[in-house]
């Protein structure tokens, strides 16, 4: 399978999102990334329902929705009845991760979780075979447009054996400060799916970035 791309609409312009997703609807995105921050777990508060239900009416992509909140376990069936293709709830927010990985299964939707930077993939290995992907951040999570931080290569690296050793079939996402230097590496090391945010609505023509891109 070559890599998916999955633009982040936090970097978009929320005072014309309407032609924003036309152009990702035209372009090779393969999902679209959306960031949720509730001011608690994260330093930062973006956006919620409302704009969840309003980007399903205008693009067919499957929506892959980062929970940057605590307690993620709450919204489980509304962020399925928004509909949702990959929810993500991070390591750090979940006290009894497994069961919150199997309501969202319940709830038809794929199972994702996300690790800060400076937690350790081998946290995983009881539940890798249970978890559709894993979303490694490579920035700290809030805010878009930080600095890649260089070890998140080593940790793909690291991610893909377990996967590998355990004979899971889960995905690996990267998301934080990825361009196409930062995401050729990623690709290498197993990347399988890219969130790009500043990268992509930051270049004067974001249908051929998002290409770009793809071709890693
Ligand atoms: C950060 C978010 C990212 C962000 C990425 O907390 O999870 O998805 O939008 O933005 P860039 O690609 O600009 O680093
Ligand atoms: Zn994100």
């Amino acid at each position: 399978m070559s890599h998916l791309i999955a633009p982040s609409l936090l970097a978009a312009n929320f005072l014309n999102l309407e032609k924003d997703l036309e152009m990702l609807n035209r372009s090779e995105a393969d999902w679209i990334h959306l960031d949720i921050m509730d001011g608690v777990f994260v330093p930062n508060i973006s956006f919620g329902f409302p704009i969840i239900d309003i980007l399903k009416e205008k693009t067919q992509k499957p929506l892959d929705v980062h929970l940057m909140i605590v307690q993620p376990e709450k919204f489980v069936a509304e962020i399925a009845a928004a509909g949702t293709y990959m929810m993500n709830v991070h390591y750090e927010a979940c006290t009894h991760l497994h069961r919150v990985i199997g309501e969202i299964k319940n709830h038809g939707m794929k199972a994702g979780v996300t690790l800060n930077p400076h937690t350790p993939v081998l946290l995983l290995e009881d539940i890798i075979k249970d978890l559709d992907m894993v979303l490694l951040m490579s920035v700290n999570p809030g805010f878009g447009g930080q600095k890649f931080i260089e070890y998140s290569v080593e940790k793909v690296r690291a991610l893909k054996n377990l996967i590998l050793k355990k004979n899971a079939q889960t995905l690996i996402e990267v998301d934080g400060g990825v361009n196409l230097e930062t995401g050729k590496r990623l690709v290498d090391a197993g990347a399988d799916v890219l969130v790009a945010g500043n990268f992509v609505f930051s270049s004067e023509n974001p249908v051929e970035t998002i290409r770009q891109l793809k071709q890693l």
